[in-house]
């Protein structure tokens, strides 16, 4: 088993399937009465926020506590981030407290690995700026792997702010693992240029979600990630969502068994009407609750647990 988790492109297809088997045992615990289970009893993992978050750091909590683990929530805000502390005298603060695992998310891409060099427990990226989000990616397979019975062959649109998604990122990279065809919908300011080819040649790229509905098995949609734009990509938010928003008449070019996913938070309105959102394809709170039971997998396997 690897040690860390830092990026989508540390799982190779055997090991994202055992996660995957994992957290499917991990969710059968949820349907009983007492959630808990003893594995991590006695070990620390220690939640490091350094953005707004409220699913992804909720889910990594309860996951952590439903394996029996000493949970410590850091966030920058109120620490002594705010007086100027660097991310390594954090991490030595950390480690002199003994984290067995730490869970970051951070505006910096690329801070999960700098902090790897300065713990000796496991560094799990919950987030690192516009770079990956790898345990979304795992329960986003997880969703599409329980509703629609497999991941090797699936066709799934990512749409919209590519640009800025960490999920996009590294879901692109781990459904690519497992066999899913991939196309980036969006506008062409929202899709760097090459970055299908740099993250799997495999990858399509297309500027017209009318046209590439009729043939997916998933639409995934992104959030459009203004706190991160400077610039302005697109005339409005009404011209947006007029060609990348799903809307209810778009939603039915779909095939009928296809799925509708969003990570949240949603922009209702915006990249995704509510009546999208709400309806039975939408697996928007399934994702959610999914997310526990594939964070408890990695958990478990990362710190030593057996299949
Ligand atoms: C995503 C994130 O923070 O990267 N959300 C999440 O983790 N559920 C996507 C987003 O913020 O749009």
């Amino acid at each position: 088993m690897i040690k860390h988790l830092r990026s989508a492109a540390d799982l190779d297809a055997e090991t994202a399937t055992l996660i995957l088997d994992t957290a499917g045992e991990m969710a059968a615990l949820a349907g009983r009465e007492v959630k808990k289970l003893p594995t991590l009893r006695g070990r620390t993992v220690v939640n490091l926020f350094y953005e707004d978050s409220t699913r992804t750091r909720i889910s990594f909590e309860a996951a952590a506590k439903r394996l029996s683990a000493d949970v410590i929530n850091f966030s920058a805000k109120g620490s002594s981030v705010s007086k100027g502390e660097s991310l390594k005298d954090t991490a030595l603060t950390l480690q002199a407290m003994g984290a067995d695992a730490v869970v970051i998310r951070h505006p910096a891409s690329g801070a999960p690995h700098r902090l790897a060099s300065w713990v000796d427990g496991s560094v799990i990226n919950a987030g690192d700026g516009t770079h990956e989000h790898p345990t979304q990616a795992l329960l986003d397979a997880y969703t599409m792997r329980s509703r629609l019975g497999k991941i090797d062959g699936l066709k799934v649109a990512i749409v919209g702010d590519v640009l800025h998604s960490r999920v996009a990122r590294s879901n692109v990279l781990l459904l690519t693992t497992l066999g899913a065809e991939i196309t980036l919908v969006g506008p062409p300011t929202l899709i760097p240029v090459d970055i299908a080819a740099a993250l799997s040649p495999q990858t399509k790229v297309s500027y017209d979600l009318d046209s590439v509905l009729p043939d997916m098995d998933v639409v995934m949609m992104l959030r459009v990630q203004t706190e991160r734009m400077q610039d302005s990509y697109f005339p409005s938010a009404r011209e947006y969502s007029r060609r990348y928003g799903l809307d209810a008449p778009r939603m039915r070019r779909l095939p009928e068994h296809a799925i509708v996913m969003h990570p949240g938070p949603m922009n209702r309105g915006m990249e995704i009407a509510p009546e999208v959102a709400d309806s039975s394809r939408s697996t928007i709170v399934e994702q959610v609750a999914n997310g526990v039971s594939a964070r408890m997998a990695v958990l478990y396997l990362l710190l030593g647990g057996k299949a």
